[in-house]
C-alpha cells in the first residue's frame, strides 16, 4: 500500500507537500534503478518540474504511478530520456569559441602536443560538437593526428551522432566554406560528415557524473552546456575530473554562459580566454 495520501486520478499532488517530496525521491530511486540515471545530481526544480510535466499527459496524478507506466512501456521511457537529457545542439555552436580554437587553441596544442591532439567532447549530445572540431583541426592543421572520444549519456541520442548527419538548421551558424570543404550535401536538406570526419570521431556510452577519466590523457576538453542542469556539488566534481584529466598545456573549454566555480589553483587551472582555461600543472 502507498504511504501517500490518496488524490483522484489526474488530480496531481500540490507541489512543494511532503507527499511530493516523497512522491520525486520515490521516483528518483526508480529511475536510478531502471536506467541508471541519478537524478539527485540534476537541479531538483526545473527537473521535477520537467517530469510531472511530462508525466501529466499520461493522466497520471503520482510519479509513483508513472514509475509503472515506465515499467511497462520501453518508449515511454525512451521519450522520458529525451524529455531529460536536453539534447539541443547545432554545428559550431557560439562561432567565436570556433574562431578562438581554430586561431589560437588547436596550432598551440598541435605545437606542444607534437602533432597530435587527444579531445574529449563531454556531453555530446547528436555530435555536433565532435565534427565541428574534427572540421576545425582538418581546416587549421591537415597534418595534425587527431583522435576525438565524445560521450554521452543518452544512448539514442548517440545513435545518431554516429551517422555525423545534420539539417540545415543545424548548421545555420556554421562557417559556409568548412561545411563545404568538410561535410556532403545531403540530397535535399542538410549535411553529412565527410568520411575523414566521421574517422575522427569516436562515441562512448558514458555517465559524466560517475567516469573517472586518466590523469593527463586529453589535450583538449570541450564540456559545454552540460554541467548547467547538475546540482552545483555535482557540477564542481565534474569539473575537477575534467580539470585533471587534462596534461599540463592543455585547454578546458566551457559553455558561454558557465563558469567553473571552485578556485582554480585548487584545479590546476588558469584563465586563458574567456570560457577558456588552460591546465597549468
Ligand atoms: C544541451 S546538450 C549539449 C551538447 C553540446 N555539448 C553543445 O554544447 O552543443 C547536453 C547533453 O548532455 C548530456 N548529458 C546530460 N547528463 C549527462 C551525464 N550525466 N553524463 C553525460 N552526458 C550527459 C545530454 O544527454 C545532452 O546530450
Amino acid at each position: 500500500m502507498s504511504a501517500l495520501p490518496s488524490h483522484g486520478a489526474g488530480a496531481p499532488l500540490p507541489s512543494g507537500t511532503a507527499a511530493a517530496d516523497a512522491d520525486y525521491a520515490g521516483f528518483v530511486v526508480h529511475l536510478r534503478r531502471q536506467v541508471g540515471i541519478d537524478l539527485d545530481q540534476y537541479k531538483r526544480r526545473q527537473m521535477e518540474r520537467r517530469i510531472r510535466a511530462f508525466a501529466d499527459r499520461r493522466g497520471v496524478a503520482t510519479l509513483a504511478e508513472y514509475a509503472e507506466v515506465l515499467r511497462a512501456e520501453p518508449d515511454e521511457l525512451n521519450a522520458l530520456l529525451d524529455r531529460i537529457t536536453i539534447n539541443v545542439s547545432q554545428l559550431f555552436r557560439n562561432p567565436e569559441q570556433w574562431v578562438r580554437l581554430g586561431e589560437q587553441l588547436v596550432p598551440d596544442l598541435v605545437t606542444t602536443g607534437n602533432g597530435r591532439i587527444r579531445a574529449w567532447s563531454a556531453g555530446c549530445s547528436f555530435g555536433a560538437e565532435a565534427y565541428s572540431l574534427a572540421a576545425t583541426v582538418k581546416e587549421v592543421a591537415p597534418t595534425a593526428r587527431i583522435d576525438i572520444r565524445a560521450s554521452d549519456i543518452d544512448q539514442r541520442i548517440l545513435a545518431a551522432a554516429g551517422r555525423g548527419e545534420f539539417t540545415s538548421d543545424d548548421a545555420r551558424t556554421a562557417p559556409p566554406e568548412l561545411l563545404e570543404r568538410h561535410f556532403e550535401a545531403l540530397p535535399g536538406n542538410g549535411w553529412r560528415a565527410n568520411r575523414s570526419l566521421l574517422a575522427s570521431v569516436h562515441f562512448h556510452h558514458e555517465d559524466l557524473l560517475a567516469t573517472r577519466p586518466a590523469p593527463g590523457s586529453f589535450d583538449l576538453v570541450l564540456c559545454r552546456n552540460v554541467v548547467i542542469y547538475f546540482t552545483p556539488e555535482a557540477r564542481e566534481d565534474v569539473h575537477a575530473r575534467l580539470a585533471a584529466s587534462l596534461r599540463p598545456g592543455g585547454y578546458f573549454v566551457i559553455g558561454s554562459t558557465e563558469r567553473i566555480a571552485q578556485p582554480l589553483d585548487e584545479l590546476g587551472l588558469e584563465i586563458a580566454y574567456p570560457f577558456v582555461y588552460r591546465k597549468v600543472t
